[in-house]
């Protein structure tokens, strides 16, 4: 682990809102992992925007009498809102279609293009001569060659998810005429000829998945074809070059810049030389399985074109996508769960606890299950943490005043308490080292289960010899709790920390002290609640009601 760190999730399109599986697969482990980078001293910062450019997004504006400007805009404002609710920390929200990002993008097109790897050429494209209008991706609609499902994208069957190669009965998604086919003159990045330093790059990359590096060395063993970065719409990047004019680039050639753009932006705005930062810190982009191919293929490859003016990513954790209640997430079908209306229902760290946990570093898809989150809330984080954390606490202030007593005596339960303590930072931090975030939650569960069993067998309400040791083991294992609970939930956190009387933010203590006996005799708690509320069943039986209706 290094000392500067920059983190990113996959960008969110700018068109349409934040649900349980961008929340899954993303936004919530980056965040766990650059909270726990930051609780390390690691200048950690972490950069994200939204996704501005292309088709659909033009294609939807138009619908809702926007400019894409406009309609882009409401959708950063309303997903960042959304992601502060879940408490997503990021550093820095902005956007690809902010003034930086086409600077940069059209910067990278111009070296990219002097250096030889982008070149022209003829194709042809559907054309609408009523509208005028080239029409790219989204813009025409048809029967799918594969299933036969009529009305879907050319690029997209919504029926079957293929991507017909040439959609049956085309026409203009706008007025429904007939296209006709007319050249085009498009701009091609040459992938194919970074397979050999692409290979070698995925060889000498130890902190990449080994699964999606074998499945990426498929890929370029089958050939890479050269990707088309030219659309002919009028909302992207334009291309810098007065032949070229009405054009602009393909989103996925500006969007994964805005990763560096972003970054630079931030990191310049506080006096820092931001490309120094960069390419001294370790990289991580967090990203979902389906953009698997751009991530390990295309970003790699400009970012070599450029000669490594920017060093290619670390670390590209990939997850599964998320499944409720074991079926595919469909906007369309209502099979979905919008990240605004879950938090209307259930607190933030109920779902970062249940998405957390259920998450593996794997390519694996995880399932959101009603029943399953209510169970896992129910009798892991209530039943277990949220348990011995009130227990221990409401002890100390029921039969100790809220004062913290001083240990009379150590018996072996005592030390073996003593050694869960101090092993606890190592323990949960080894897992967040090594990017198992589920692993790590599981341990921080461990540690809490042992310690209702400690308390259990002390039976400090008899009153006894060894209680006020129990009472103080306990104290600074909520203590401990605390402060590794922190990347996780740090809402809940932050309670315990003010519930055990101390002062600043939890947040802010290093990691390390997790395993320290934070708490000294004779410390006065503050005002003990319970953090948790159950969730009732009634409540789990409604949403799962709603799914499937419109
Ligand atoms: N908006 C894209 C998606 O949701 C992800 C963009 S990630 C970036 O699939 F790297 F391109 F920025
Ligand atoms: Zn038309």
């Amino acid at each position: 682990m290094g000392r500067k760190a920059l983190i990113t999730s996959a960008l969110p399109y700018a068109n349409g809102e934040i649900h349980l599986g961008h929340a899954a697969s993303t936004y919530l482990p980056a965040d766990a992992t650059v909270r726990f980078l930051r609780m390390m001293g690691v200048e950690a910062y972490y950069i994200c925007a939204s996704d501005d450019f292309g088709t659909p997004i033009l294609i939807q504006s138009e619908r809702e009498n926007k400019t894409p400007q406009e309609y882009s805009a409401y959708w950063n404002r309303r997903d960042l809102a959304d992601f502060e609710a879940l408490d997503v920390s990021f550093d820095m929200f902005y956007s690809t279609s902010s003034p930086e990002n086409v600077k940069f993008a059209q910067y990278v097109f111009e070296r990219l293009n002097q250096a030889g790897h982008i070149y022209r050429r003829e194709i042809i494209q559907y054309y609408c001569e009523a509208d005028g209008k080239f029409l790219p991706d989204r813009y025409v609609r048809g029967t799918c060659p594969k299933c036969g499902a009529e009305d879907q994208y050319s690029d997209l069957c919504e029926k079957c998810s293929s991507i017909p190669d040439d959609i049956l009965d085309a026409r203009c998604a706008l007025c429904g005429a007939p296209p006709v086919k007319r050249p085009t003159t498009h701009y091609f990045f040459r992938l194919s000829s970074f397979a050999g330093p692409l290979s070698d790059w995925l060889d000498s990359s130890p902190n990449l998945q080994k699964d999606v590096k074998n499945y990426v060395r498929s890929w370029i063993k089958s050939g890479l074809e050269d990707w088309d970065i030219t659309r002919d719409i009028p909302w992207g990047v334009p291309i810098p070059l007065e032949e070229a004019a009405g054009k602009v680039l393909y989103g996925w050639f500006d969007n994964h810049l805005a990763y560096i753009s972003t970054a630079l932006k931030f990191l310049e705005a506080r006096g820092m030389d931001g490309q120094e930062f960069w390419n001294s810190a370790d990289i991580y982009h967090f990203i979902g399985k389906d953009i698997v191919y751009h991530h390990y293929l295309l970003l790699p490859a400009v970012r070599m074109g450029l000669e490594s003016e920017y060093k290619l990513p670390d670390y590209l954790p990939t997850r599964g996508h998320l499944t409720l209640q074991s079926k595919k997430i469909s906007k369309g079908r209502n099979w979905y769960i919008g990240l605004r209306d879950f938090l209307g229902e259930y607190p933030a760290d109920y779902l970062r606890y249940y998405l957390l946990s259920i998450t593996s570093y794997s390519q694996d898809d995880l399932n959101f299950d009603w029943d399953d989150f209510a169970t896992r809330i129910n009798s892991e984080l209530i039943g277990n943490l949220g348990n011995f954390v009130n227990r221990s606490l409401g002890f100390t202030a029921k039969s100790f005043g809220g004062v913290v007593p001083e240990p009379d005596g150590t018996d072996a339960d005592d030390q073996a308490a003593r050694l869960r303590i101090s092993s606890l930072a190592e323990s949960v931090g080894s897992q967040m080292t090594s990017n198992h975030i589920d692993r790590a939650v599981r341990r921080l569960m461990e540690f809490s289960a042992f310690f209702n069993q400690y308390f259990q067998r002390k039976e400090p309400w008899r009153g006894g010899p060894g209680t006020a040791s129990c009472i103080y083991y306990s104290v600074n294992a909520t203590y401990s709790i605390a402060v590794a609970l922190c990347p996780f939930l740090p809402g809940s956190a932050s309670k315990m920390w003010t519930q055990l009387g101390l002062e600043g933010a939890v947040s802010d203590m290093p990691w390390d002290s997790a395993s320290e006996l934070g708490i000294r005799p004779g410390h006065r708690l503050g005002k003990i609640y319970p953090i948790f509320a159950k969730v009732e069943r009634a409540g789990i039986e409604k949403q799962k009601a709603r799914l499937g209706k419109h």
